[in-house]
């Protein structure tokens, strides 16, 4: 089978299953049913907009106190869909504290286990602004056949065997790694399917957008201030000052950046001194995508993929994108902290 523009999902995962040596097909039945839950929470999240517009004359079945549910229906979505899959045996998500373990017969043989963000950027979902979903799979450590335990969720980025994001923007798009590049797909609506739009992604080496929440400038190191000045400078060479976008919504930030070129940056600030982000639910998964893009992501010292997470709520300053511009950033954070 070729690979062609347009091609299913579920098409792409089988034909590149057979690039695979010894793929043994539950990592491809894994992630076509976490496309299958895409479509689902898509189909909710569609319908919120239509709260306002449709509320006030009794003809929408939401409430506007039930967006706020949203999120917790994201949640269950994916870990149904995950545990109908058979092939993961437990579930870490940014929604609940505890991990979630599967103990159906099927289940409990599952190789894999998976960290989630079920829905990324929620804040922004009553002003129609996009939001995400973030994942990633990692080989469990326990024994198959026994619960897993939370040492198999807290293992490196450089464990995951697959990562990706969904992104509900103007239009819903899957983009996945299996540690072979990074493809993106778009969901027509007219089939109900996402569809191969982005054959192997590579984001630019330099870039031109820096995106950070300049409203806490005066929280930030002086690394990070002495980092923005210099991304408002005028420089020919270099193409400054670059152009600053921030959506507030890390799944929206950090894809328009891979596609055009930039990085994101949530450093740590003097109330958040672990920064804002999470390692397993968030930075991991888009690391290893910006690593297969061609680009990089650090804390500002250290690859995120080789930190080992203490704890599941675990967070870390990030920086990630284009890999020139992370280098640059990641200078100005030693040669500043060395003078603090
Ligand atoms: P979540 O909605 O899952 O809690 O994540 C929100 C995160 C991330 O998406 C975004 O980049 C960041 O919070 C924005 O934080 P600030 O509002 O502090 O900039
Ligand atoms: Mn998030
Ligand atoms: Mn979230």
């Amino acid at each position: 089978m070729k690979i062609y523009k347009s091609m299913p999902l579920n098409q792409f995962i089988i034909r590149r299953q057979e690039d695979l040596e010894h793929a043994t097909g539950e990592l491809s039945r894994l992630l076509s049913h976490i496309g299958v839950a895409a479509k689902i929470v898509n189909r909710e999240i569609n319908k919120s907009g239509l709260i306002d517009f449709l509320g006030e004359f009794g003809s929408s079945t939401l409430q506007r106190s039930e967006l706020k549910k949203l999120d917790v229906f994201a949640d269950s979505q994916f870990i149904e869909a995950i545990k109908a899959s058979g092939d993961v045996c437990g579930i870490a998500s940014e929604e609940n504290h505890e991990i979630v373990t599967f103990d159906n017969i099927l289940s409990k043989d599952g190789k894999y286990i998976m960290c989630m963000d079920p829905l990324d950027g929620f804040s922004n979902i009553d002003v129609n602004v996009s939001v995400g979903t973030i994942f990633s799979i990692y080989p469990r450590i326990s024994k198959c056949g026994e619960e897993p335990v939370v040492e198999d969720f807290l293992q490196e980025g450089i464990k995951q065997v697959a990562a990706g994001y969904i992104i509900y923007g103007s239009s819903t798009m899957m983009v996945y790694t299996t540690g072979q590049g990074v493809n993106g797909f778009t969901l027509d609506p007219s089939i109900g399917e996402f569809c191969l739009s982005h054959l192997d992604i590579r984001t630019p080496e330099d870039g031109h957008i820096y995106s950070i929440n300049e409203g806490y400038y005066t929280k930030f190191s002086d690394g990070i201030k002495n980092y923005i000045k210099y991304c408002q400078e005028n420089n020919e060479e270099t193409k400054r000052p670059y152009t600053s976008r921030y959506i507030g919504s890390l799944v929206s930030d950090f894809h328009r950046n891979l596609l055009k070129g930039g990085i994101y940056i949530y450093p740590y600030t003097t109330d958040k001194p672990e920064g804002k982000l999470f390692l397993s639910y968030e930075c991991n998964p888009i690391a290893f995508i910006a690593e297969q893009a061609g680009g990089r992501a650090s804390d500002g010292n250290k690859r995120i993929l080789e930190i080992k997470p203490k704890n599941l709520r675990q967070r870390v300053p990030f920086f990630s994108g284009s890999i020139n511009m992370v280098k640059t950033a990641e200078t100005f954070v030693k040669k500043y902290n060395h003078k603090n």
